[in-house]
């Protein structure tokens, strides 16, 4: 789907309507910070030509919506890479300069997801492959805080209560302004993360960046990813109505309506000591086969589970320690949409690796979506044994904005 922009401040490569229409989105508050290069702030050629095959170019010129009630990056099909960078808000940022920089930042996002480069773009060749990139932008509790807004947070969006399972870094913790960079090419979210932090720099400060990975774009088409575990990842989530019922706030004020909140767990994975477990023991543990991902009382992946089934031993099949047991709700209300991402840091120098999940979970509310399940999980989960969460933030995720507009209107315009 492509989505134009009337916005033709950059085309033909005006250096000087870039720059005043920069100034301008920022009040003055960001120096031009380059230099467009000659010719190149020309809209993207979304006809691929030039690249090495069919499938590669879809890859590169598919393009996701910026524009909408809803943002974009939450119920689109997971790209294949992402980095989740939070920002921490400079002293003195109040209500007025976050209107700039998201102006300004949803300025950067409108035209790079539509594979234009951003304004004054260093390197205007790296935004014109969007790879069907998403930017998504979270609020943490912080921002209302300093926008003097904090009637306006949604109750939720607060720190989570403190889960004994949890070994909590600050370096992968909090944040004020979340900026989810998803696309289906690395190089694009590199050039989009490094544009994004740049423009945000007179406000804010780089806290945290967590990247992540899924299987490339097109290795296995309509299939549930697979996590470092091996395990399919994502089958249960809900799809269609029941996706709309958990995620989004149908109704409210304009900057609650449309919003939707993310909680971010960074979970190690212990890839040493599951190693020591047969198959077996692994599929018990979660309740589902590694191969199909069917449940263990069922024969394909999307089977419904029987928690009630029992085996020979008068057992149940699913034991109550698994973790889909624990994790299990049917209301639509009470549940979450997962759209994890694989870490895979450097492993030690004895060969232990440093892998896990960037955990998204994406809620209406997450007092009452998340947390009753992490409380589940973390008083009997046995997953526990292989897995630690080690960051953790919240953020509300703003309704979009229509062309023209900026994210965050409703709440700070
Ligand atoms: C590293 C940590 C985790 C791993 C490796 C993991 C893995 C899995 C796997 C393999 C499944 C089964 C397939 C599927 O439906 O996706 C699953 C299901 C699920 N997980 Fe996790 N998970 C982790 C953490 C969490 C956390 C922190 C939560 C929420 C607090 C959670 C909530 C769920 C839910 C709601 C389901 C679906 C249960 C059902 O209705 O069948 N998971 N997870």
């Amino acid at each position: 789907m492509t989505e134009g922009s009337s916005d033709g401040a950059t085309s033909g490569g005006s250096y000087r309507a870039a720059v005043s229409r920069r100034s301008l989105l920022t009040g003055g508050a960001v120096a031009a910070g380059g230099v467009l290069v000659g010719g190149a702030a020309t809209a993207a050629d979304s006809s691929g030509a030039g690249l090495s095959s069919p499938g590669a170019t879809l890859i590169a010129s598919s393009v996701e919506p910026f524009h909408g009630p809803r943002q974009a990056g939450v119920g689109t099909e997971a790209q294949a890479h992402a980095a989740f960078v939070a920002l921490t808000l400079r002293p003195g940022v109040g209500r007025v300069e976050l209107g700039r920089m998201l102006r300004l930042l949803s300025d950067d996002a409108a035209r790079l997801t539509q594979g234009r480069p951003a304004l004054a773009d260093t390197e205007p060749e790296l935004g014109q492959l969007p790879a069907r990139l998403t930017v998504t932008f979270g609020f943490g509790p912080g921002l209302y805080r300093a926008a003097g807004l904090e009637a306006r947070r949604p109750t939720s969006v607060a720190d989570l209560p403190s889960f004994p399972i949890d070994r909590l870094q600050p370096r992968w913790s909090g944040g004020d302004l979340l900026l989810q960079v998803c696309a289906d090419d690395p190089i694009t979210v590199a050039h989009t993360q490094r544009v994004m932090i740049k423009d945000s720099r007179p406000f804010a400060t780089v806290r945290w960046v967590q990247q992540g990975f899924r299987r490339a774009a097109g290795a296995e088409p309509g299939r549930t990813q697979r996590n470092l575990f091996g395990q399919l990842d994502g089958t249960a989530n809900p799809v269609g109505a029941p996706l709309d019922t958990a995620v989004w706030t149908p109704d409210g004020p304009d900057w609650l309506r449309d919003s939707t909140t993310l909680v971010l767990r960074r979970i190690s994975m212990n890839l040493e000591t599951w190693d020591l477990l047969g198959r077996p023991e692994r599929e018990l543990a979660v309740g589902r086969r590694l191969d199909t991902g069917a449940p263990l009382t069922g024969a394909a992946e999307h089977d419904a589970p029987d928690f009630k089934a029992t085996g020979p031993e008068g057992l149940t099949v699913i034991p109550d320690f698994s973790h889909i047991t624990r994790a299990h709700v049917t209301d639509d209300r009470l549940r979450i949409l997962r759209r994890p991402y694989n870490y895979d840091g450097t492993p030690t120098a004895q060969g232990n690796a440093d892998s896990g999940l960037i955990f998204a979970s994406y809620q209406a509310d997450i007092a009452r979506q998340f947390v009753p399940i992490q409380q589940r999980l973390a008083q009997k989960d046995l997953l526990n044994e292989w897995t630690t969460p080690i960051g953790s933030a919240v953020f509300a995720i703003p309704p979009g904005c229509p062309p023209g507009g900026w994210i965050g209107q409703q709440l700070l315009g």
